[in-house]
């Protein structure tokens, strides 16, 4: 039973980070402290997670609905409020956007000196809170633009480009972060008795090709021909895998690891499909790019793709770039 810690170099998120730093100049120490306090707000959640069951008050639903039109859980409210509270006290941003809230909440305190503003889908796949199974959070950095003074937001409808920093937390049988400054991705898992994120892998890079196709087939019949072409070709060609589990984050990082690649199409009652393009579409293809793969609307980048308003939505195709491209395939051919 060899403890890992002092077999081989144990590198903690924080000097990782550092490190990736070299080429942000006077930005590096706000990087360094944000992706921290990101780290931080992860632990807080993980913490809550595992011990969900034992707890009154921390699974269910709240009763509200959300922008979104969702059943509100206690885990996403909770989530929420945690990357708020640990962003107030960073003095580094400004402005905090999410799923959860129909307006970006501002840091006033922050506004003069706080540079950025963090993006974020505090709690992924809320379907499986209260069923023990795998979760997400998933997070990007932009840089303030303006002055917002009129507090409309404005500036943040810009394409996924402007992102500085973007990545997940996994809350798996352990917690994972997975993050990308712009320079290849790392993954990180949470050793609980140390409170650190312990470095796992560097520099990782998608497979060109994987066999795992990750996607709702529940709404098969709700989709373009294109889609269901798509698969009818993967059911009736060997070596293809269903993958699907609720949570994008968990089916995006096996992809990220095996190859393959998520669907999330547009359904007849959402031509946009359902995923938000500001704090999940394109942080996940910032990080899936830097990997080596791509991320697809159908017709366009994901990373192109200016929105026009905070909580847009876009068909989404993930992962792998052969897998991607075949995909694509299928659209043109109906096109
Ligand atoms: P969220 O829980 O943040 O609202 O996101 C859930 C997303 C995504 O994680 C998942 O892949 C997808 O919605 C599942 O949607 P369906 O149940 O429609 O397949
Ligand atoms: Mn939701
Ligand atoms: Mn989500
Ligand atoms: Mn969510």
């Amino acid at each position: 039973d060899r403890e890992y810690a002092l077999e081989r170099d144990c590198t903690t998120l924080s000097r990782h980070v550092l490190e990736q730093l070299h080429s942000f100049g006077a930005e590096a120490q706000d990087l360094s402290a944000l992706m921290n306090r990101i780290a931080l707000a992860g632990k807080l959640i993980a913490r809550r997670l595992s011990r969900a069951g034992l707890m009154a008050g921390v699974l269910g639903f709240t009763g509200e609905t959300n922008v979104q039109g969702e059943s509100v859980k206690k885990m996403d409210v909770y989530s929420n409020d945690v990357f708020i509270s640990v962003f107030k006290q960073s003095g580094l941003v400004c402005r905090l956007a999410s799923e959860e809230m129909e307006k970006p909440y501002y840091i006033p305190e922050n506004c003069p000196i706080g540079r950025y503003t963090l993006l974020y889908d505090p709690i992924d796949g809320s379907s499986n809170t209260d069923i023990n199974l795998t979760l997400g959070s998933i997070f990007a950095i932009r840089r303030q633009q303006g002055d917002d003074v009129d507090g409309s937001a404005q500036d943040l409808l810009q394409d996924g480009h402007q992102q500085i920093a973007a990545g997940y937390i996994l809350y798996g049988p352990s917690t994972m972060l997975v993050y990308s400054i712009g320079n290849g991705v790392h993954s990180f898992t949470l050793d609980p008795s140390l409170g650190e994120f312990i470095l796992t892998e560097e520099n990782i890079t998608i497979p060109n090709h994987g066999a795992i196709y990750s996607v709702n087939e529940g709404n098969f019949w709700q989709w373009e021909e294109s889609f269901r072409e798509y698969i009818r070709y993967v059911h009736r060609t060997e070596g293809y895998t269903a993958r699907y589990g609720g949570a994008m984050v968990g089916d995006i990082h096996r992809i990220l690891v095996q190859g393959g690649v998520f669907l999330y199409p547009g359904t007849e009652q959402k031509p946009e499909g359902k995923l938000r393009l500001l704090y999940e579409s394109a942080p996940l293809a910032f990080l899936i790019e830097q990997a080596g793969g791509r991320a697809s609307t159908g017709s366009g980048e994901i990373m192109d793709v200016v929105p026009e308003k905070l909580h847009q939505r876009t068909p989404l195709i993930i992962g792998s770039k052969e897998d991607v491209a075949l995909v694509e395939s299928f659209i043109e051919q109906q096109a």
